[in-house]
């Protein structure tokens, strides 16, 4: 992956476990392995044919008689830290900085691991190119904008403007009301089926978004920022509980998935790159977020605390 401008290689190794590294050679910085995914055993640079092990350590150093010695502990590849709770792989961008996950994640970190996204399948993951990730990322919080942006998809099956918000640390879930829910209240409440009548999304502080929750299938936004402040790369991966298998199935679960990718596309993405083009028009005024976008709030003001050295864990 390319993270803010980083070059990262994932990973999980012989015994299970995950690691990550910078994706650059130590000789002259190479990127070492190509973008994509695949295994491997060793990995091998192009320039020069360095090797190093998928732990990282360097393994080989061709001709080294005439480079001279090359100290394989000083020349292993940069570890980041790394580690998984609840099915998500995190790494932190700052090697030798523990993550702290468990008081990262706190509260919601059980909610998380409810979700069961571990025992998942991954069906496909797609890129988008947008604006501004907190530009980006608004747009994943709020449902007021159902209804006017989304008329022939999202409106659809939710109810535009209706949700409940908890929060956690800086994390949110936001439970969004779907139009079945309207049948739903004229059954006795035994009869009631919460998971088929809520969109849940949960949203990890600064740029993950998880939607599907309980149901069959969940897609998970990765909003990463750009190389430049007015870009980011959203990797979108839909999660099925149960795989596909017969051609007819899996020709379906492409249909929806790239279904929902094209509605990000066409509908969200190019809805927030406008909202990027308008922003210095109004450099001078400021935006103003309602109560009923308490999501989008809440992201912008751990943002700000953040910018301002306070925790964003802090009760408030
Ligand atoms: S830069 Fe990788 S071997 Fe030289
Ligand atoms: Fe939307």
């Amino acid at each position: 992956m390319r993270v803010v401008g980083r070059e990262i290689i994932l990973v999980r190794g012989k015994d299970g476990q995950m690691n990550a590294m910078l994706n650059v050679c130590r000789h002259r910085a190479m990127k070492l392995l190509p973008d994509g995914c695949g295994n491997a055993r060793r990995f091998s640079c192009s320039y020069h044919a360095w090797t190093y092990d998928t732990d990282g350590h360097l393994t080989g150093v061709p001709g080294e008689d005439t480079f001279g010695p090359v100290d394989r502990d000083d020349y292993s590849l940069v570890r980041l830290p790394c580690e998984e709770r609840a099915g998500i792989i995190f790494v932190g961008l700052t090697a030798g900085r523990p993550l702290e996950l468990d008081t990262w994640l706190g509260d919601a970190l059980p909610y998380l691991e409810a979700l069961e996204l571990d025992k998942c399948t991954h069906f496909m993951t797609k890129e988008l190119a947008g604006p501004n990730w907190k530009v980006t990322l608004d747009g994943y919080l709020e449902g007021y904008h159902f209804g006017a942006l989304h008329p022939n998809t999202v409106a659809l099956t939710n109810h535009t403007n209706r949700m409940t918000h908890d929060r956690f640390g800086p994390h949110v879930r936001n439970v969004f009301a779907l139009k079945s829910l309207d049948a739903m209240m004229d059954k006795p409440r035994d009869e009631w089926d919460p998971a088929a009548a809520m969109g849940l999304v949960y949203w990890i502080f600064p740029g993950m978004s998880i939607a599907g929750g309980w149901r069959e299938r969940t897609v998970i936004s990765i909003i990463l920022p750009g190389d430049s402040w007015g870009e980011s790369m959203t990797w979108q991966a839909t999660l099925l509980r149960t795989p596909p298998t017969t051609p007819e199935e899996i020709a379906e679960a492409e249909k929806t998935a790239e279904w929902f990718f094209a509605a990000f596309r066409d509908e969200d993405y190019t809805a927030q790159t406008d909202v990027q083009n308008g922003l210095p028009s109004l450099a001078d005024k400021h935006m103003i977020i309602g109560r009923n976008e308490i999501a989008v709030q809440h992201a912008h003001e751990s943002v700000r605390r953040l910018l301002a050295g306070e925790s964003v864990l802090d009760p408030r």
